[in-house]
């Protein structure tokens, strides 16, 4: 019995096992309105079954789509016969899973970490470590660092946020999450890095130190555990999937984005009913319970003065709104802040971001997260989209980590200590 089971696994592991060979990553560039209608249409060719890293926007804006072999062809064929240009963005793309996921199990093998000094920043990690790398940095820091459970993942994962005080009651909060879209592995791993930035600087470092005698930092740095979950499972595919983990009735397709699932323009333009696409908002808002749990907890705190919602890729800081033309009432001072923001991150490496409303500097999005807590008055509502601008994509190598947490802490120190001034 044990033998077949062991035939068996490796009969799946070697037969069954879905890989990205041959699969590119195509960067298009549509030259007028007509060029990006048609660069839409593809959305709708579901037998293509392209997977779009950047969605369509508008003419100065790249689109980045995962196109799988069996339509790499077809799509250049396409795009070619209408003289769309484009180029080839990730030309092997299973050559960087096949390197990311080497460098995560030779990590694996030299060890778990025995504390967080000695947790291993520069590379990605599975859910399990960053779960035990939060209780760590609780038992090591037990007067700064606690944990909240704000709630479950569809599959039961705990929604584990980690609360910076040093003490008082009813401070006001400064929320920052990251992973609420899995794939986007960037993000957890410089999640981790700012709660271990926060417990070594906020005695050393004279703004840090005054917020947190203020304020309280709550930090969700798995916002998508069950997403974050599959794209660690052996399947190399899964690697690539960015919603959640929700089956739909009377569909195949599992999952809803939670970056389309806020009670904010629900179900409007920019988010899919479909429940295949990469953008389906989910049958009514708030019906992920990710989505849900931050929602009760950010009703019931009540007093957060900043909201920041962290994803990759694009390089862009931006503010609500995203699902309506009509600019937020804090549209002057979001945008000088921003710049401010930008202008910090800049300063470590040179990484250059964009900056303004989603709206106008990426696209049309209903339900999406800011826009709702905007909606709720948090004035310093943000969405980062961190590192590159495509030479990786979600596959941004491990020893860009490190460099991508500092520069955006430098960046998210600002808006923090923005809203500290201003919550005075
Ligand atoms: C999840 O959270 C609950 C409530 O705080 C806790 O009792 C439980 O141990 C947690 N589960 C894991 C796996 O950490
Ligand atoms: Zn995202």
């Amino acid at each position: 019995m044990r033998g077949l089971l062991a035939f068996a696994a490796l009969f799946v592991a070697v037969l069954g096992k879905e890989t990205f060979e041959g699969h590119q990553v195509l960067r298009i560039t549509a030259k007028d309105e007509a060029q990006l209608a048609l660069i839409k249409d593809l959305e709708d060719m579901i037998h293509f079954e392209l997977d779009f890293w950047r969605g369509v926007s508008d003419v100065a804006s790249p689109v980045d789509v995962r196109v799988p072999f069996h339509s790499l062809q077809s799509v250049k064929v396409y795009l070619e016969t209408k003289a769309i240009e484009y180029t080839i963005m990730i030309e092997d793309l299973q050559a960087l899973l096949e390197k990311e996921q080497e460098e995560m199990e030779a990590a694996a093998r030299a060890g778990g970490a025995r504390s967080t000094d000695s947790f291993d920043y520069a590379n990605y990690h599975t859910v399990d470590e960053i779960y035990d790398f939060q209780d760590m940095l609780v038992r090591e820091n037990p007067n700064l660092v606690s944990k909240i459970v704000i709630g479950q993942s569809y599959e039961g994962r705990n929604l584990s946020v980690l609360k910076f005080s040093t003490g008082g009651t009813n401070r006001p909060g400064l929320w920052i999450d990251t992973g609420i879209h899995s794939r986007e592995w960037v993000t957890q791993a410089s999640g981790t890095w700012f709660a271990k930035k926060i417990v070594t600087t906020h005695r050393s470092d004279r703004t840090l130190k005054c917020i947190l005698n203020k304020m309280d930092i709550f930090l969700l740095i798995m916002a998508n555990p069950d997403g974050f979950a599959y794209t660690q499972t052996s399947q190399p595919k899964y690697r690539m999937w960015r919603k959640t983990r929700k089956p739909n009735p009377g569909s195949s397709c599992v999952g809803v984005d939670p970056n389309r699932n806020w009670d904010a323009g629900f179900g409007g333009p920019g988010a899919s009913n479909d429940p295949c696409s990469q953008i389906y908002h989910g049958p009514r808002a708030n019906s992920e319970s990710e989505v849900k749990s931050i929602v009760d907890f950010v009703r019931s705190h009540g007093n957060l003065k900043s909201f920041v919602s962290i994803h990759s890729y694009s390089q862009m800081l931006l503010y609500p709104y995203g699902y309506i033309r009509t600019p937020a009432n804090d549209q002057a001072e979001l945008h000088s802040l921003a710049k401010k923001a930008i202008t910090a991150l800049a300063s470590l490496y040179g990484t250059r971001y964009r900056y303004g409303s989603i709206i106008n500097t990426i696209y049309q999005a209903s339900g999406g997260t800011i826009d709702w807590t905007y909606n709720q008055g948090i004035k310093y509502s943000y969405t980062f989209e961190l590192r590159d601008t495509g030479d990786y994509g979600f596959l941004l190598p491990a020893n860009q980590i490190i460099p991508t947490a500092e520069e955006t802490w430098l960046a998210l120190m600002v808006i923090m200590k923005h809203a500290y001034k201003n919550a005075y």
